[in-house]
């Protein structure tokens, strides 16, 4: 992968101790037609992406499930989650965009009603704009969608307060239905693998780095409602069983992973199968894991693939801090008016010299400049410009006024054309929207 990263100092050391921390994976996977989010280092980090990446290049079947609140107005932080999606839609996945309707009555205290208005209105007609299509793509309310909420009170089942507050850090004021929503999210994340939302199949779930509690709480309980850990344990890979009568289910599975073409070995006292003879183990776990999951479904209420996870970078605000619906000049929302957003970029905080000479001298930080990560996220395609605007800047050559001119010109002309494709895109909203 051609990565153009000119981050990886400051702001990477941070993702690196979350990673760390939390047992985040770095992303450097090969994918084919690679958007500039995946090329940019700017998904930083992943879980069990390795699922996906094999459906992939092999045309296999997945999931994308992703959802957003409706709370704020939709900006271009929004829509880096939904240049993913696109680009998995475009590569065989099947997309599904949760309302989060629920959480946004939970946390935000939004009425179902606003949020509806909000999402109809605002978000859906943008997805569409962007290029989620509504043949490949369907968008639900959590509210609406009864497998979900079922999902939510039947998982929760496996895990208990003590664990769940290590997970979030909920004080004892915390309304309970705010308390809820998290497990409101594992119905969302997992529902697309029932039979009628197209069966267990692997799920990549893209989302900021701030969602990642939500993402291990569900592979958590995904885990514990499997019948089978499997392991990899040196040269071999232990498969065990958490049920009763194991000599009879061991002995069941033994010749389904024989006929993966491995070499099995019973051990009934320790519930355990063991498979050797693999020529590398995390491909054959995950066989094991499609044969083990196609035995279970007959057996297990819930077995379902360990849903994967990539986390992008949370994108600045023009202000230089965080970019948020709450800070109206932080953020460009996709419903600004083209000239509102050439005047926002006009005002960013940049990475420039405390003067002109100065910069001209020491040249520029675009490492440290929102209007560079503009261009990084979402203005730029062409790398090797990007490059160059990144080496001009640090010379010195670039200066911000003519710079900030270029963003806000892009800005302005993209805005244009995609007030226009959201309107054309209102039509499809009953298309793409799935209430039930
Ligand atoms: N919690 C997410 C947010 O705050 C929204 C969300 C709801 C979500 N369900 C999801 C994200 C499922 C990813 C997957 O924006
Ligand atoms: Fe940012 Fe451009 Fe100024 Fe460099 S020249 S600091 S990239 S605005």
């Amino acid at each position: 992968m051609q990565a153009i990263n000119p981050w990886a100092s400051q702001q990477f050391k941070d993702y690196a101790r979350l990673r760390d921390e939390f047992g985040i994976q770095e992303f450097n996977f090969e994918l084919p037609d690679a958007p500039r989010l995946f090329r940019r280092g700017i998904i930083i980090g992943h879980r069990d992406f390795h699922l996906i990446h094999d459906r992939i290049i092999h045309r296999r079947p997945f999931a994308v499930l992703t959802g957003l609140m409706p709370s704020g107005r939709m900006h271009f932080g929004h829509k880096m989650t939904i240049d993913q999606v696109v680009y998995y839609q475009n590569h065989g996945g099947d997309v599904h965009i949760a309302v989060a309707d629920i959480e946004a009555y939970a946390a935000r205290g939004i009425p179902l009603e606003k949020a509806r208005e909000i999402a109809l209105e605002e978000y859906v007609p943008s997805y569409i704009a962007l290029g989620v299509d509504p043949g490949k793509a369907e968008v639900y309310f959590q509210s609406r969608r009864r497998e979900v909420k079922d999902l939510a009170w039947k998982l929760g089942k496996k895990i208990n307060l003590n664990e769940f507050l290590k997970i979030y850090g909920f004080e004892g004021e915390a309304n309970m239905a705010h308390m809820f929503s998290p497990l409101v999210q594992v119905g969302d994340i997992l529902h697309v693998q029932l039979d009628r939302f197209g069966g267990r199949r692997p799920t990549v779930v893209p989302v900021g780095v701030d969602q990642d509690p939500h993402i291990r709480l569900t592979r958590d309980l995904v885990d514990r409602w499997r019948m089978f850990s499997v392991i990899p344990q040196g040269d071999k890979i232990g498969v065990f069983y958490r049920g009763e009568d194991a000599a009879k289910v061991l002995n069941e599975i033994a010749p389904l992973v024989e006929s993966l073409g491995l070499k099995v070995e019973l051990n009934i006292p320790y519930k355990a199968l063991y498979a050797s003879e693999f020529k590398g183990a995390e491909e054959a776990v995950m066989r094991i894991n499609e044969t083990l999951l196609e035995y279970e479904s007959k057996i297990n209420e819930f077995g379902f693939f360990t849903p994967s996870a990539t986390y992008h970078r949370l994108i600045t605000g023009l202000t230089g801090g965080k970019m948020s619906s709450s800070i109206p000049e932080s953020a460009i929302f996709l419903t600004d008016t083209p000239e509102e957003a050439r005047k926002k970029v006009m005002r960013a905080k940049t990475g420039g010299g405390a003067t002109l000479e100065e910069h001209r001298k020491y040249g520029g930080k675009p490492e440290e400049c929102s209007v560079y990560e503009f261009f990084a996220y979402h203005l730029i395609e062409d790398d090797k410009y990007l490059l160059e605007i990144y080496e001009s800047c640090k010379r010195g050559e670039r200066v911000c006024g003519k710079c900030k001119k270029e963003a806000a010109g892009i800005v302005e002309e993209w805005m244009r054309e995609f007030r226009e494709r959201r309107e054309w895109a209102r039509d499809l909203v009953k298309e793409i929207v799935k209430d039930e």
